[in-house]
């Protein structure tokens, strides 16, 4: 059994680490001995996250910020590259981001539709092309891609969400199979439903059946701190008693 400290110093990215999951996410890392960059696109969002992640005094790595755009091929080489000058390198990638937007197909805008899939899938491939080198450089690295059982089990109204949800599924299985060899471990993980704000909701709802976005953390931290050998290269992460 591997301890916590299997994280102690490496290098992780965050991506929409200014809320929610990913915010969650970044706060196990930091508690587990990481350091941490988190990025999204709002700067006051960052600056609460960034206040919040420095006011936890038990951990002690670094932690950082970027205002990123992951749909924007340009920005997510930044990214890595403020990951490499602030944190001194990059071990860990957590492609969150991620955006949902709802609505029957025939109603569904080009925007929606566009923004949709170069958030949840363009992202993810603009953020793990531009990882890869960094990782291949260290000998070793884990990029665990925040996928949704929506990309498994689609449903009415989320045409461009489930079918982002589905690719970005196909994606990581592809860069897992590519990359393995390399002692780059690359996973999905698939919640189901998560009490965020995701998808424009004005706050949680305080749905005691829903996973929390400390659930999730906890399952993406749990699996980083598998040994060498192992590779749990797919998580699928249910609330225990949904709504019915
Ligand atoms: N909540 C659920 O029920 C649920 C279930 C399954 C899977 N998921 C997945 O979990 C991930 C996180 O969701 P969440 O519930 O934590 O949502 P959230 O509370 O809305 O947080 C989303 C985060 O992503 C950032 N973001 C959005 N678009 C971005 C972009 N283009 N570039 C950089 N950052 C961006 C947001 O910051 P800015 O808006 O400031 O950019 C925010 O930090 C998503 O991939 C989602 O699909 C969620």
């Amino acid at each position: 059994m591997t301890s916590v400290s299997a994280l102690e110093g490496l290098k992780a990215i965050v991506t929409g680490g200014s809320r929610g999951i990913g915010l969650a996410t970044a706060v196990a890392l930091r508690s587990a001995g990481a350091h941490v960059l988190i990025c999204g696109r709002s700067a006051d969002a960052l600056a609460d996250a960034l206040g919040l992640l420095r006011a936890d005094g038990r951990a002690t790595g670094l932690v950082a910020s970027a205002r990123i755009d992951v749909g924007e091929p340009d920005q997510a080489g930044q990214l890595v590259d403020a990951a490499v000058a602030q944190l001194g390198g990059l071990d860990i990638l957590i492609n969150n981001a991620g955006i949902g937007r709802f609505a029957p197909l025939a109603a569904l805008s080009d925007k929606d539709w566009t923004e949709t899939l170069h958030t949840n899938l363009s992202g993810v491939f603009y953020c793990c092309r531009a990882a890869i080198p960094v990782m291949r450089a260290g000998g070793q690295g884990w990029i665990v891609n925040v996928s949704s059982l929506a990309g498994q089990h689609p449903f009415a109204g989320g045409a461009a969400y489930c079918a982002s949800k589905a690719a970005l599924n196909a994606l990581t299985e592809s860069l897992m199979q590519e990359v393995r060899q390399e002692r780059i471990r690359v996973s999905c993980v698939l919640p189901g439903s998560v009490d965020t704000r995701f998808g424009g909701r004005v706050r949680p709802e305080g749905a005691s059946w829903k996973l929390s976005a400390d659930d999730v953390a906890r399952a993406i931290v749990d699996l980083l701190q598998h040994p060498p050998r192992s590779l749990p290269s797919r998580i699928e992460l249910r609330p225990s008693m949904p709504r019915t």
